[in-house]
């Protein structure tokens, strides 16, 4: 089983401090995974049991995997950030009280520059021979600010990827080249339902890719 470093995620922690975000959830996979899927950032429950993917996003992200013959054993799973970005919001409860309470928020440019380190130290010790990124902020680290899922996903791209360059404070194209397959974020389907077509036919195509990448 990789995982990264305990000092990259010290790294990690330091860069993001005094941003609203909680929590550590380590990225993690075996060794010669059959792909990696990069996402967004963890959620509530991601921070309460420490490991990706385990709120409701999870579970309709585990019914893709199984769609294709996979299970979470067998994908390293990782994120843009590794830190719950979160806004602070009010809950009308049922009794009328109002509770002020933190929701989950996507990630800002600073923290996902913050956490860069991360995910570029481990695209680059995992080697993965596919990466699946979900949704906007996965697949707009890894390409660019334009790129985008609702014109990208279902395709398989052959193409350089970008890393965090510190020295000069940019992210930069690097010289190799990945397998980059873009898809929905697995929530996204509970607020737009029409995706969910669009997303169980982008992993059909995703099976028929599955061990012919090297
Ligand atoms: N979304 C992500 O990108 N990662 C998680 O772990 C949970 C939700």
């Amino acid at each position: 089983m990789y995982k990264i470093s305990k000092e990259l995620a010290e790294l990690g922690k330091k860069r993001i401090e005094g941003h609203p975000v909680e929590g550590f959830v380590w990225g993690s996979g075996p060794a010669n995974p059959a792909i990696m899927l990069v996402g967004e950032a963890p959620g509530e429950n991601e921070v309460e049991t420490g490991i990706p993917f385990t709120g409701r996003a999870g579970k309709e992200l585990m019914a893709s995997l199984e769609s294709v013959g996979l299970a979470r054993e067998d994908v390293y799973i990782t994120s843009a950030v590794r830190s719950r970005p979160y806004k602070w919001g009010t809950k009308k409860k049922r009794n009328g009280e109002t509770v002020e309470r933190k929701y989950n928020r996507a990630p800002t440019k600073k923290e996902i520059i913050a956490h860069a380190p991360i995910l570029d130290t481990e695209i680059q010790d995992v080697w993965p021979p596919l990466i699946v990124t979900l949704g906007n902020v996965g697949l707009q680290r890894l390409i660019g600010p334009k790129a985008k899922v609702t014109e990208l996903h279902g395709v398989l791209m052959e193409t350089p990827i970008l890393y965090w360059n510190e020295e000069e404070g940019v992210f930069k194209e690097t010289a190799e080249i990945y397998h980059v397959f873009p898809t929905f974020h697995p929530a996204s389907v509970f607020y737009n339902p029409p995706v969910r077509a669009l997303k169980d036919g982008d992993w059909q195509k995703l099976k028929g890719l599955l061990g012919k990448i090297k």
